[in-house]
């Protein structure tokens, strides 16, 4: 299959002297979601900065759909990805939710009744649709959220970045979030990109790429990644409750009766034990 998305030895950086990516190369296969960790300042938001034009590469080539991104192209491919920033405040625009979310849609031809299909479409997507004649600026930080998630959805997005958008909410709102990302994984064909150190949305990835000292340090499940113990400290990143558990029995020699339980199989395994 071909990927979706290619970084190409990519070469960034925001000052001549400071280099922040050196030689990046990934790949992002159609359908796939993608995690996109490492340490703050370790270049995540930079990437999806550079994917979505906003910056452009020192060296190196940056492909969607096996097209190099070119300041001339760079118009029309921007028209296919969606993206969520991490500050609820920052996305907010229109008067009403349906405003707010049919923003992206204005000078890109869509007909009114299009993009009011569109609209609920996307609010439905999120369960705001009942909110539409709200005032964005007074709906609770994860609602602001959902409806910045509509606002990349009514765009009908190929490509959809979540860059820590989670960050800023409360447990029950990342909850709730990570839910709305769930059922969207099953839409067929799009591509998905979670930039986060969030250890509950690392999950839903099927692929971790994880940046450390200017490079892709590490491409593999999540699992795998798990057992990268330096890198995971190096990119302040914790290991999972129930990982964490097990490490520290292994290390007392208590036998576990298998490597890396789930958080259910622990407790079972516990239980029984007690
Ligand atoms: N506009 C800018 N001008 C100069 N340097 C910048 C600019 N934006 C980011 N940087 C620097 O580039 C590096 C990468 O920043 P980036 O925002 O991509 O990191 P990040 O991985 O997204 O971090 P975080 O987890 O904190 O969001 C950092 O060292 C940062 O200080
Ligand atoms: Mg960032």
């Amino acid at each position: 299959m071909q990927p979706k998305i290619e970084f190409r030895k990519v070469d960034f950086a925001y000052q001549t002297e400071v280099s922040v990516l050196k030689h990046v190369s990934f790949q992002v296969q159609p359908g796939q979601t993608v995690a996109l960790v490492g340490a703050n300042g370790s270049g995540k938001s930079t990437i999806a900065k550079l994917l979505t034009g906003l910056l452009t590469p020192n060296q190196g080539s940056i492909l969607v759909d096996q097209t190099t991104l070119t300041p001339q192209n760079m118009a029309e491919l921007r028209q296919r990805i969606g993206l969520v920033f991490q500050n609820p405040d920052d996305q907010i625009v229109g008067a009403t939710v349906a405003e707010n979310t049919a923003f992206g849609l204005e000078n890109r031809n869509v007909s009114r009744p299009e993009m009011q299909r569109r609209v609920q479409m996307a609010l439905e997507q999120v369960e705001m649709w009942e909110y539409r004649d709200r005032e964005p600026g007074l709906l609770s930080g994860g609602q602001k959220q959902r409806v910045a998630l509509a606002s990349a959805l009514a765009i009908t997005p190929e490509i959809l970045i979540l860059d820590e958008a989670t960050s800023m909410l409360d447990p029950q709102a990342k909850q709730e979030l990570n839910q709305i990302i769930q059922r969207l994984q099953q839409q067929v064909g799009l591509t998905i990109i979670l930039i986060t150190h969030d250890l509950e949305m690392l999950a839903l990835a099927e692929r971790v790429i994880a940046l450390d000292r200017q490079q892709v340090a590490f491409t593999g499940t999540a699992a795998e990644l798990f057992h990268q113990e330096d890198l995971l400290m190096r990119m302040q990143l914790e290991l999972p409750f129930s990982l964490q558990v097990q490490r520290d029995l292994a290390a007392q020699q208590v036998p576990l009766p298998a490597n890396d339980l789930n958080e259910k199989e622990l407790i079972a395994w516990l239980t029984k034990l007690l």
